[in-house]
């Protein structure tokens, strides 16, 4: 069987990336781990390192601009031939580049129900707000920030005594299991 191939792009502690590798490691798993690029020296990473898998790193500060970083971007994630793209955590926003080569087959795990709380601090806006139910998102990513079509969702409720990190472990316990179970899904469908 012909396992998908799939890039994974973090910016920290790759607790999804973690999850995603696990699965992927289980016999007749439908894809593979092929790579994992980063925007910084991200600790996650380790977790590709231990198991082989190539990893990339693509600094902002090291490219003359923001374009000419997208570029880099686009480039160290085609060069590994992905038919699907998953950014777990990576903390930046993608450009057309990689919009133009991989759309429609790029997805983004999110700490909140969209569309309530997009952007960086979904946990902490989602706790100031006062729901008392958040969760976690997969989405397609277009070039909106968090507006792409919802793929799933998992609900988590918040307690009255969490904190930023607590709510967040939480979620993430949750989101771990949906990212697999969609990347799982869409590897079946390529
Ligand atoms: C996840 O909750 C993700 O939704 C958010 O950042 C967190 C990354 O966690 N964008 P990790 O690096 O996978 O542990």
């Amino acid at each position: 069987m012909s396992r998908a191939r799939v890039v994974v792009l973090i910016s920290g502690t790759g607790s999804n990336l973690a999850a995603l590798l696990e699965a992927a490691a289980t016999p007749h798993s439908p894809f593979e781990v092929v790579g994992v690029v980063s925007d910084r020296e991200a600790s996650g990473l380790e977790h590709a390192r231990a198991r082989a898998i190539p990893t990339t790193v693509v600094r902002l500060s090291e490219h003359p601009d923001r374009a000419a970083w997208d570029r880099s971007l686009e480039r160290a994630v085609t060069a590994h031939a992905p038919q699907l793209v998953v950014l777990a955590g990576f903390m930046k926003l993608i450009g057309p580049p990689l919009l133009a080569a991989h759309g429609g087959r790029i997805i983004n795990t999110h700490p909140a129900l969209l569309p309530s709380f997009p952007g960086a601090h979904g946990v902490r806006d989602a706790l100031a707000h006062g729901v008392k139910v958040t969760g976690a998102s997969v989405i397609e990513v277009d070039a909106g920030v968090d507006t792409g079509r919802i793929l799933a969702q998992v609900a988590v409720d918040v307690r009255d005594d969490d904190t930023e990190d607590t709510l967040h472990q939480r979620i993430k316990d949750a989101e771990q299991p949906l990212l697999v179970d969609v990347v799982r899904r869409l590897s079946s469908a390529s």
